[in-house]
């Protein structure tokens, strides 16, 4: 095998090594709409706020219509007051650049900037949603106000952070209107350079789909039968792509006027439109937003997960959690309220993950309009509510673990998570409909934060040496060059586990040469010979890792090459066939997993992995999550207990109980501390 790549490999996280000014201590509040009240509220809600001890607020988001309330007439009056108001309170402002919402005025005289839909369907007003993100008129008005607000306000003492636009991804992506169609074929040109290139790499003789002119090359709208992938695997990249210009056209005007860090809101894991990593290399702090799926029982998993990977993308980086829920929120099916100290669970998962803002949306509670039935910091019920009260917890608990920020999260374990993978896998005619990517990773996660192992997630095309194991739950595209960036890491001595259906198919969606995850036989030492997808339900037996495994959706008919067989098939489409084996290539090893466990199943396999990978599991009771942040002095222990019994963990010696002030719950001599049922802990030793 060759160096991983020309480039070197992908360094994840901004450049910006800062963070916001004038901010003490952990980040909070919410986004604040004070144009929806008449101005006598927002003298309350300042004093409210200061009583939760709200330190930022996110304002001006969805204000477009009243900043320019015609084209090019501006009107700053009032929010100079909000910001003089909240600037004399002591509170600090994330502003906003309001272009997640044009106004009426924009889509009447500019009604070719409406996005369409696959279909065909054109995007009406009275709902929110940008633009087509190609709209030359759209990028101008944006960049306009986004350059009247940077000139106004980029020095103002109150600033502490620019919010571009609001979740680049939602509710607008793909769109396939005109000016997509113009923009389409440039972006392709650019990426390929000619048109032979781009018929060799979407593989056009197939269908006879063969391109001779550029202009005939079309966005793949609603059609007959499957599209090409690669178009359709393209597409998505410059779906990502319009999208990210669109935010560093606003963030440059920002930056040429104002000092102040700029950050837009992501959603891990919940936005696939937006390749997440890449754009954590173009934000100067990483913010996320989290809403729990109140249909899954534990989404405290899911919570996680989605920190996890918030983190990753700011490559370690403190990052800042810009939205989550008080309680409900009123966009689900059944929206779950929180039950007592839920809420402060939540926020206490996102901080022991690195999160450095604890914000909401929103804080108080909107009378009209779609969310009105969204729980807020400051509900409709008002300040004698047990929402209320805990909003006012919540931000004392805050308060009293301002040392905290800045310490960070170590990982011993990586979790691949290609956005482009994850694109391709998920398109049309794959061998099984029921091997889903998502849930792969979600399954691999569950186990191993069962397991009490801390987990950043990574690209197959990052420095992985720093990893004691690396879990490719989900790799099916994987280029030459990420599969042998994986084969040097097991050589260098690394433990890698890959899941079935991996080292696939190449950039362009195209199956390797050399049989199935050939890429890959160097660190697995075995390769697929046949996919042997199992039906509905269908259940398969596995033998070899202690008593007898069920396995469904998928099975392989490998070919051995070096590697040792660690478990077999007893039943299905490959009696007698290995099912995992085990290679030693190199200083390190590489595991290959031919089917789907789920979680529990997963257990008996992880415990040989870990024990190569020289990780121990932290037995840890069910339910309950232990988090580690670390400074150059100090280690924090953030235990948080989702159970209903209380628990008792150990705890380093020299601990120090950080939010019952001094007076401590930690048993010294014994080196254990409670965490009551529903509770949460966070303890400090020096390190
Ligand atoms: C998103 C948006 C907010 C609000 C919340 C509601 O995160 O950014 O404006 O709509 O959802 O949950």
């Amino acid at each position: 095998m060759t160096s991983p790549s020309v480039d070197g490999p992908f360094v994840p996280g901004p450049a910006f090594d800062g963070w916001l000014p004038g901010v003490d201590g952990i980040c909070y509040g919410g986004d604040y709409n004070p144009e929806q009240w008449p101005e006598e509220v927002w003298e309350q809600d300042v004093a409210l706020m200061r009583e939760a001890g709200v330190n930022l607020v996110s304002v001006g988001i969805f204000s477009w219509a009243l900043l320019e309330p015609r084209e090019g007439e501006f009107d700053f009056a009032w929010l100079d007051r909000l910001f003089d108001l909240l600037h004399a309170n002591g509170i600090r402002v994330d502003l906003g650049t309001p272009t997640a919402s044009p106004p009426a005025w924009f889509f009447r005289r500019y009604p070719q900037a409406r996005v369409v839909t696959k279909d065909g369907t054109v995007m009406g007003f009275g709902s929110r949603g940008m633009a087509a993100p190609t709209s030359p008129e759209y990028r101008a008005a944006a960049v306009r106000i986004a350059t009247e607000l940077a000139e106004r306000y980029g020095a103002h003492p109150a600033l502490a952070l620019w919010h571009v636009h609001n979740e680049y991804g939602a509710p607008v992506s793909d769109d396939y209107s005109e000016n997509a169609r113009r923009a389409w074929p440039l972006w392709l040109q650019h990426r390929y350079g000619s048109l032979e290139a781009l018929n060799a790499a979407w593989g056009t003789r197939f269908w006879g789909q063969v391109y001779g002119e550029w202009d005939e090359v079309d966005v793949p709208a609603a059609s007959p039968s499957v599209v090409n992938p690669a178009q359709r695997l393209d597409f998505a990249r410059f779906t990502d792509a319009m999208l990210r210009e669109c935010f560093t056209a606003e963030r440059d005007v920002i930056r040429a006027r104002s000092s102040v860090p700029v950050t837009t809101n992501f959603m891990a894991v919940a936005c696939p439109a937006t390749d997440l990593f890449a754009w954590g290399r173009e934000v100067d702090v990483v913010s996320n937003d989290h809403y729990l799926w109140a249909a899954d029982p534990r989404n405290h998993v899911t919570l996680a997960l989605a920190a996890d990977l918030t983190r990753s993308v700011a490559g370690g980086k403190p990052w800042m959690l810009l939205e989550h829920s008080s309680s409900g929120v009123n966009w689900q099916p059944r929206n779950v309220a929180k039950r007592p100290g839920e809420e402060l669970r939540n926020a206490m998962s996102h901080l022991g993950r690195g999160a450095d803002a604890i914000m909401f949306f929103q804080w108080r509670a909107s009378r009209s309009g779609a969310e009105k039935f969204h729980s807020a910091m400051l509900p409709h019920a008002g300040t004698r509510s047990r929402v209320w009260r805990e909003v006012v917890e919540l931000g004392a608990t805050l308060g009293r673990l301002g040392e905290v920020v800045g310490s960070r999260t170590q990982a011993d374990v990586a979790l691949l998570w290609d956005q482009e993978s994850l694109w391709a896998q998920g398109l049309e005619w794959r061998p099984s409909a029921d091997l889903q990517a998502g849930e792969r990773i979600q399954t691999f996660y569950d186990r191993l934060w069962r397991d009490g192992l801390t987990v950043d997630l990574a690209r197959p095309s990052q420095d992985l040496s720093a990893y004691r194991l690396v879990v490719a739950p989900a790799s099916y595209l994987l280029t030459a060059a990420d599969a042998a960036n994986l084969t040097a890491y097991v050589e260098g001595g690394g433990t890698l586990l890959v899941s079935c259906f991996s080292g696939i198919v190449d950039e362009h969606d195209r199956v390797h040469e050399g049989g199935f995850m050939a890429p890959l036989r160097t660190a697995l030492g075995v390769w697929v010979e046949e996919f042997l997808p199992l039906r509905e339900g269908e259940r398969v037996t596995l033998e070899g890792l202690g008593d007898p495994l069920h396995a469904t959706v998928w099975a392989d008919d490998l070919v051995l090459e070096g590697a040792e067989v660690v478990a077999t098939y007893a039943d299905g489409p490959a009696p007698g066939g290995p099912a995992v084996t085990r290679h030693q290539a190199g200083a390190g090893k590489g595991w290959y997993l031919s089917t789907v466990l789920d979680a529990d199943a997963l257990a008996p396999l992880m415990a040989r992995v870990y024990a190569d990978a020289g990780l121990t599991p932290t037995l840890l009771p069910d339910d309950v999550e232990v988090l580690r942040r670390v400074s150059d002095d100090a280690e924090y222990t953030i235990a948080i207990n989702h159970s209903p019994v209380d628990v008792r963990l150990p705890v380093p010696a020299g601990t120090t109980d950080l939010l019952s002030a001094g007076a401590t719950s930690t048993d010294s001599t014994s080196g254990t501390t409670t965490v009551p049922a529903g509770e949460v802990r966070v303890l400090r030793a020096p390190r």
